[in-house]
């Protein structure tokens, strides 16, 4: 060990590590994280930080499962991975039924990848498709929504909100496409329907976020405008998309968000908190619709897509064992019981002098402010704290896993009203 809290691999390996989201000419040296467990990171310097942000909201379950752990162990004893091209195996068709039944509707045909940016790539690539399959031409935009976020790869990116979505710089480099306000109300609806209108002949899809905008900025919109965004795509016959990866498996109080709406899209995509936040996994699922556009006698119709690990058996069991979660184990009830205890314990900060909004939806509690603060040093401050919280942009968040107990979700949440009044007292 060169010191007490940075061991010997972090000294020799930062140097050669490129991290997400950093300026590494400038990044202070990331906490070294040693062991998880339940709702805790513990750090080479022996302190335990209370997690509030599930690992890009992955780890809904918490860290280190045992259920979780001891499927991904039998599965790794028998048969890590395998080749789905020409072969099928057990975790992999378990997991497409099993998603096929919980998720509404018609959403039965699965197609798996290995991360939630290149399952946005294949929704893409599939809605792109199945218009020229029909011998439809020239549908080849897709409509998408300010504080849009969906990935980082050229497509997902070209979806994104330029700005929010953490992508300018890329700005006509990118495919075009149509970026447009959310609509909330009946002049917002009458300018999207002009939108639909307008582009019929070349929109191949809508793709939205249902009810929460994530990395784009934490924006909620209700259940009543999902649900007339999807009736608006069905009126001018423009498929939607629905990117369920961050809002997926619980996170806003139902086990998918769109069920709220009561609603069902053509496509949906799902990572994330499938596989608990244990093993890269994600899952493009298309409704009858999509899926019957590819059958024909001519295979040149068929979906010409095949990640090397797609359908991961150590990945599908994982996610089975997740899913195995979901039933026995009451996880919606304490995404409710957390989503009270955010809004009671969060309310102080409503007050603040520079807060902008206070705001809850499920596992979800979002302190937002008037500008974007010094990230780096309310990070630090939450560290100090001993607390995990990740701002971003002018956003401080909590998406703890839904088995932390009151306590150390209280602990969260005086960090984050300790923070943030310090800062308004200082800004
Ligand atoms: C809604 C949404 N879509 C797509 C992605 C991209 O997923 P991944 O980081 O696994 O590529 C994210 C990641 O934050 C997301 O929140």
């Amino acid at each position: 060990m060169s010191a007490p809290d940075r061991p010997d691999w972090s000294e020799t390996g930062f140097p050669h590590i490129w991290l997400p989201y950093a300026q590494m000419k400038t990044a202070p040296p990331p906490a070294a994280a040693v062991r998880t467990e339940g709702a805790h990171i513990h750090l080479a310097d022996g302190r335990v930080l209370v997690d509030g942000v599930s690992s890009w909201w992955t780890a809904c379950h918490g860290y280190n499962h045992p259920h979780i752990r001891a499927a991904i162990t039998r599965q790794l004893e028998c048969m890590p991975h395998v080749m789905l091209g020409g072969l099928v195996h057990e975790p992999a068709l378990t997991l497409a039924r099993r998603l096929s039944d919980l998720l509404p509707g018609d959403l039965g045909h699965v197609f798996f990848s290995e991360s939630g940016s290149v399952s946005v790539e294949i929704a893409l690539k599939m809605a792109l498709q199945f218009w020229i399959n029909q011998g439809v031409r020239g549908r080849s935009e897709f409509v998408a929504f300010d504080y849009a976020y969906h990935g980082d790869t050229i497509g997902a990116m070209s979806v994104c909100d330029p700005e929010e979505g953490m992508h300018a710089l890329f700005a006509g480099v990118l495919p075009a496409q149509q970026i447009v306000p959310l609509p909330v109300d009946d002049a917002g609806f009458e300018a999207f329907e002009g939108v639909l209108r307008a582009g019929r002949d070349r929109i191949a899809a809508v793709i939205l976020e249902p009810l929460v905008q994530a990395a784009g900025g934490m924006k909620f919109h209700s259940a009543d405008v999902l649900r007339r965004i999807a009736e608006a795509c069905r009126a001018h016959d423009i498929l939607l998309i629905l990117d369920e990866i961050a809002t997926g498996f619980g996170r806003t109080g139902s086990l998918f968000a769109c069920e709220q709406a009561g609603i069902c899209p053509d496509i949906v995509t799902l990572s994330k908190a499938l596989t608990g936040g244990t093993l890269p996994l994600a899952a493009t699922v298309a409704g009858d619709r999509v899926y019957d556009g590819f059958l024909a006698d001519d295979f040149g119709h068929a979906l010409m897509h095949g990640p090397t690990f797609t359908g991961n058996p150590l990945g599908c069991a994982a996610a089975n064992a997740s899913l195995d979660l979901f039933e026995s184990e009451p996880r919606l009830a304490q995404v409710a019981a957390i989503e009270v205890q955010l809004l009671s314990e969060l309310a102080p900060c409503r007050g603040l002098a520079r807060v902008a909004d206070v705001r809850c939806k499920g596992a979800i509690g979002v302190v937002q402010l008037d500008r974007v603060p010094d990230l780096d040093g309310l990070r630090r401050r939450f560290l100090e704290a001993g607390v995990w919280v990740r701002p971003f942009g002018d956003v401080i968040y909590l998406m703890p896993p839904f088995v932390i107990a009151p306590d150390d979700l209280s602990t969260l949440t005086a960090a984050v009203c300790t923070v943030v009044s310090e800062w308004s007292a200082g800004a």
